[in-house]
């Protein structure tokens, strides 16, 4: 058993030393066994686009299309984060509480899909809370309602879809702004977000942002075809033809506005 897990560690190790291409084609080698085993290890699975970029970000926005992993990316950084510090004072934000626990949580991607048992956050519905063992909590929020982020602080935040939060009464942007003025607990408070690319003013306020404080991630749908059903793929490419995935070739990349 100790022997087995030595093992795992070992090859572990080797599969982190590759690079990307290289890992992931090993990685399709797996027996079923090692698959599961390994399955936790994000950093193994993950394209380097879904891997938080290095730096002292305070804003990190993946800006792609529908399933490029932006969910699964947003929710692996979380777990991350939780795990890392037991102070941990999260917000989730989504359009509506419905959503944030539906996709954030509980969804197929969510945070309780990517979470091993070791780490496994307990979920209380009623509180809108998700508390891990060693002592880090999130609170879900709905974006709808700004006030509901007037006041409580956080150390780290993750919003998802953002560009579908209803900005009726300015209620997307005010919303934001209250999270960014309660993001103050801890040494450097961050937070992710993520959506697909919409023209919409929180999403062209995060992309214009100048301030060199945030880091954008850009990315394609096909990126992630690999664990996508083919009919999704099919679907995308009826509906959106030779927009804007396959007319932008360029493949996924990160940059610091200026
Ligand atoms: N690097 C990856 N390795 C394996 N599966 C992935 C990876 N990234 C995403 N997925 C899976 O692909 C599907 C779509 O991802 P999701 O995060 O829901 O996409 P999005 O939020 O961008 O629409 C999910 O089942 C997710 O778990
Ligand atoms: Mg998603």
């Amino acid at each position: 058993m100790h022997n087995e897990a030595a093992q795992y560690d070992a090859l572990l190790q080797t599969l982190l030393k590759l690079d990307d291409e290289e890992r992931h084609k090993q990685l399709k080698e797996l027996s079923d066994e090692q698959r599961k085993v390994l399955g936790y290890h994000w950093r193994l699975w993950a394209r380097r686009s879904q891997l938080a970029p290095p730096g002292d970000w305070r804003t990190w926005l993946i800006l792609a299309g529908r399933g490029f992993g932006k969910t699964r990316a947003g929710a692996e950084w979380v777990r991350a984060m939780a795990a890392a510090d037991p102070d941990a004072r999260i917000a989730l934000v989504a359009g509506s509480l419905g959503e944030a626990r539906a996709v954030m949580v509980e969804g197929e991607s969510g945070i309780l899909a990517v979470s091993n048992a070791q780490q496994y956050p307990v979920y209380q519905a009623s509180l809108h809370k998700l508390s891990w063992p060693n002592g880090a909590v999130a609170t879900l929020y709905s974006a709808a309602e700004p006030e509901s982020l007037r006041g409580p602080q956080h150390s780290h935040a993750w919003c998802d879809e953002i560009g579908k939060w209803d900005n009726a009464s300015s209620r997307a942007v005010s919303s934001w702004d209250n999270l960014m003025l309660g993001l103050r607990l801890g040494d450097a408070p961050q937070v992710v977000a993520t959506t697909t690319p919409r023209a919409v003013p929180l999403v062209r306020q995060l992309a214009d942002d100048a301030s060199g404080h945030t880091a954008i991630t850009r990315g394609r749908t096909e990126e992630n075809r690999e664990h996508l059903p083919d009919r999704f793929v099919r679907d995308m490419r009826r509906r959106y033809g030779r927009s804007p995935d396959r007319r932008r070739r360029r493949p996924s990349s990160t940059k610091r506005t200026p």
